[in-house]
């Protein structure tokens, strides 16, 4: 032991297994859309509390517009209600809220309520909360590279923004949902899925990866702590050798 704890500036998770863990107990899927929203909830404010900077979750993604109806309609309902509630978490935590993604195909009222969301937790910094819905990390490229185009045509590139006539990652960067925010150090996927899902494909790429076997809404303290402590197991390099 000895070494103290090291806890992840950022954690990233894909909220996954809802669907399984609703069919393991005969229910449709969409209650297990509603419990993983309240755990969503719980573990929200556990994370905050093992001081835990930056949380980043995948609630929709850009491809999950292929499900049945009946489930995005069910998924629409469980946002609305969720943004609302939000808010109050928002405000009590003193929590930062950003939606990640493309919001503009949302009906107007879910919207309305994630600029609301946005808007009123602006000033706080206790904690940022990253909710990605309507987010795929293809389209946040392709959407950041439309806006550097459009700036680029009318010549509003800063010239710092290139090195030796190659845009910069910080340039890049500025075109991203999550411009002004670190790179996650944790990616935890829960449900036993090994794969991205088109999730954060730029700011993973020196992420420590954890996949666990539990499907999300069982995902609680205790698994946190086992993906903390993986992470601390972890050799960290970044390209570099490990230090005699
Ligand atoms: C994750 O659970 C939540 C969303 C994608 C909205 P799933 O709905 O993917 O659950 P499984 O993977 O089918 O069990
Ligand atoms: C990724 O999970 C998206 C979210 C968790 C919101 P999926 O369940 O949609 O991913 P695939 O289809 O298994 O890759
Ligand atoms: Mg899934």
């Amino acid at each position: 032991m000895g070494e103290e704890t090291k806890v992840p500036r950022h954690i990233a998770i894909i909220l996954d297994g809802n669907g399984r863990w609703a069919k393991q107990r005969r229910m449709p899927r969409g209650y297990g859309h509603i419990i993983g929203c309240q755990n969503l909830e719980h573990m929200c404010n556990v994370i905050k509390d093992r001081g835990v900077k930056y949380l980043t979750v995948y609630a929709f993604s850009t491809e999950n517009w292929k499900r049945s109806r009946d489930e995005v309609e069910g998924l629409l309902k469980l946002f609305r209600q969720y943004l609302k509630r939000c808010m109050r978490s928002a405000k009590k935590n003193k929590m930062r809220v950003k939606i990640i993604g493309d919001p503009s195909a949302f009906p107007q009222d879910i919207q309305d309520s994630i600029r609301l969301l946005e808007d009123c937790s602006k000033d706080y910094d206790q904690m940022f909360f990253q909710i990605a819905m309507n987010y795929g990390g293809r389209d946040e490229i392709l959407r950041g590279v439309t806006r550097m185009l459009e700036d680029a045509r009318e010549g509003r590139l800063p010239e710092d923004g290139f090195d030796d006539g190659k845009v910069t990652e910080e340039l890049f960067e500025r075109y991203l949902d999550t411009a002004g925010i670190p790179d996650p150090d944790l990616l935890i996927r829960t449900s036993g899925e090994q794969r991205l899902s088109n999730y954060l494909l730029w700011q993973l790429a020196y992420t420590e990866f954890c996949f666990v076997d539990v499907p999300w809404p069982d995902f609680h303290e205790e698994e946190l702590e086992k993906a903390i402590e993986q992470y601390n197991k972890r050799d960290r390099r970044y390209g570099g050798v490990k230090e005699e």
